[in-house]
C-alpha cells in the first residue's frame, strides 16, 4: 500500500456545500488537510438532493476553487447522503458454518452477513450498508469478530442503512453533473461521518451520542462498546430557527439569519436583562431579548425532544456516560450546550472533528469525517484485502470494529 493518500471529501448540506482535501501519512497516522472550501448550495432540502442541477454549480464552485489553490485535479469523492429517507433497521442472520473443521470462515462470515440483509424491502427503498452489532457462535452472544471461531452455527445481528432511491439518484446525478465520480464504498450517512469526526474510541466504549445540527437537518448517531447503536437524521435543524425568527419578527429571511448570528441566546439572562432591548434601525426592527429567546428556545426545544425519541428508542435516555457530543453549523448558538444538557440530563460538550491537523470549525465535521472514513476504508483494503463479490459490504463492517 502506498505510504500516503489524498483524498477529497463532500459534504452536500442544505445551506452548503464544503469540500475538504486532505492526506494521510500511513507511516506516522497523521492526516494534513490540504484545502478546504465552502459554498452556498441551493437544491437541498432538509438534508437531501432536490435540485441535482443547481447542487452540481456549488460542487463546481467548490471543485474549481480547490484546484486553483494547487491541490491537484478532484476527480473523486467520498460523499454523505442525509436526510430523512435515510434510515436504519435492525436486522439478523443464521448460517450453518461450512468447513468440515468448523472453524468459521470470512466466507462464513459473508454469507451470514448477506442473509441478515434477506429483507422484503419495497422496490423503491435500498440498503446502502450493514454493520454488525455482534455475531453469536452456537449461542454465544456479544462476539465482535468470529474469525477462526469454532461453532456449528453462526448467526448475525446488524444494523442496516437504508435509503429511499430516489434521493440516492438525485446525488448519484448531482455527483455525475460536477464532473466527479463517487469513490468505491463512498457514500456514507452523515450521521457517521460526523461521528467518526468528533467522536473517540473511549467515548464510543462508554456510551455517547452525537448530534449534528445542521440547517435543514439533525443527524444524530449513538454507540457504545464501540458499535453503533441506531442512527437517525431527522428534518429540523437551525433554518427552522430563522424562519421562526422571521415570522415572529415579520422580517425578511437574511435579516432573520443575522440576527440569529448576532442575539441569538439560550443563556439564562438575569432579570434585568429580560427587558434589553435590541434595535436594527436600518430595518426599523425592536424588540426584546426575550421575545427572541422565546422563539428560538420553542425550536430548539424541539430539536432535542427529537433527540431525546431516538435515545427512547434504544432505552438509552440518561444512560450515555459520555453524553452528548454537539456538531454542526446550528451548535453555535450561545447556550446551546447547558440547555441541551438540562434538556437531555446527560453529560453534554461541544464537538470539533478531530485527528486532522488544521481543521477548528465544526460546520466542517461531517465533512473531515467523510475524509477520516475514506482513509479508514483505504487502509482496512490494504491490511484485509477481500476478494469476493460482497467484499464492499464486508469492509464497511470491519471498519465499525476499527477503535
Ligand atoms: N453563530 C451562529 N449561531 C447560530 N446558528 C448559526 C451560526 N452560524 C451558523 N449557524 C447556522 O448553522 C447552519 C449551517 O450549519 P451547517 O453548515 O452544519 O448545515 P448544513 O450542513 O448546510 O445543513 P444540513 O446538515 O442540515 O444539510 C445555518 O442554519 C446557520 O444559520
Ligand atoms: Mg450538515
Amino acid at each position: 500500500m502506498a505510504k500516503s493518500v489524498i483524498l477529497n471529501a463532500l459534504d452536500i448540506g442544505t445551506s452548503s456545500v464544503k469540500m475538504m482535501v486532505g492526506q494521510k501519512d500511513f507511516a506516522t497516522g497523521d492526516v494534513t488537510l490540504l484545502g478546504q472550501a465552502q459554498a452556498p448550495c441551493f437544491g437541498v432540502r432538509k438534508g437531501e438532493v432536490v435540485n441535482p442541477q443547481q447542487v452540481a454549480e456549488a460542487i463546481v464552485k467548490v471543485k474549481e476553487h480547490l484546484q486553483k489553490s494547487g491541490v491537484g485535479k478532484i476527480k473523486k469523492v467520498l460523499v454523505n447522503i442525509g436526510g430523512p429517507h435515510l434510515y436504519s433497521l435492525t436486522s439478523q442472520g443464521l448460517v450453518s458454518v461450512s468447513r468440515a473443521d468448523q472453524k468459521i470462515s470470512q466466507e462464513d462470515i459473508q454469507r451470514v452477513l448477506q442473509a441478515s440483509q434477506a429483507l422484503n424491502l419495497p422496490s423503491n427503498k435500498e440498503i446502502l450498508d450493514v454493520f454488525a452489532k455482534e455475531f453469536v457462535v452456537d449461542g454465544e452472544e456479544g462476539i465482535e469478530d468470529p474469525l477462526g471461531l469454532e461453532g456449528i452455527r453462526l448467526e448475525a445481528k446488524v444494523l442496516l442503512s437504508c435509503v429511499f432511491s430516489p434521493v440516492l439518484e438525485s446525488l448519484d446525478e448531482a455527483i455525475e453533473e460536477a464532473g466527479l465520480e463517487i469513490e468505491e464504498n463512498g457514500i456514507i450517512p452523515s450521521p457517521l461521518a460526523s461521528s467518526r469526526a468528533c467522536l473517540t474510541a473511549q467515548q464510543k466504549e462508554l456510551g455517547v451520542g452525537v448530534v449534528d445540527i445542521g440547517a435543514g437537518s439533525t443527524s444524530v448517531a449513538f454507540f457504545e462498546e464501540r458499535k453503533l447503536l441506531n442512527f437517525a437524521v431527522f428534518p429540523l435543524g437551525s433554518a427552522n430557527i430563522t424562519n421562526d425568527i422571521a415570522i415572529g419578527l415579520r422580517t425578511e429571511i437574511s435579516t432573520a439569519e443575522r440576527i440569529k448570528k448576532e442575539f441569538a441566546t439560550l443563556n439564562t439572562t438575569k432579570k434585568k436583562k429580560k427587558l434589553t432591548k435590541i434595535e436594527i434601525p436600518e430595518k426599523n426592527l425592536a424588540f426584546s431579548a426575550k421575545f427572541l429567546k422565546d422563539i428560538v428556545e420553542a425550536r430548539v426545544s424541539e430539536i432535542f425532544s427529537e433527540v431525546q425519541r431516538e435515545l427512547k428508542k434504544i432505552s438509552k435516555q440518561k444512560l450515555l456516560p459520555a453524553g452528548i457530543i454537539l456538531t454542526g453549523g446550528g451548535t453555535q448558538l450561545p447556550g446551546i450546550v447547558e440547555f441541551a444538557k438540562r434538556k437531555l440530563k446527560l453529560p453534554c460538550h461541544l464537538g470539533f472533528p478531530k485527528n486532522i491537523q488544521g481543521v477548528e470549525d465544526l460546520t466542517f465535521s461531517t465533512c473531515a469525517g467523510l475524509l477520516l472514513t475514506g482513509f479508514d476504508l483505504k487502509e482496512q483494503r490494504g491490511e484485509r484485502p477481500i476478494g469476493s463479490e460482497v467484499g464492499s459490504k464486508l469492509k464497511k463492517i470491519f471498519k465499525m470494529f476499527l477503535p
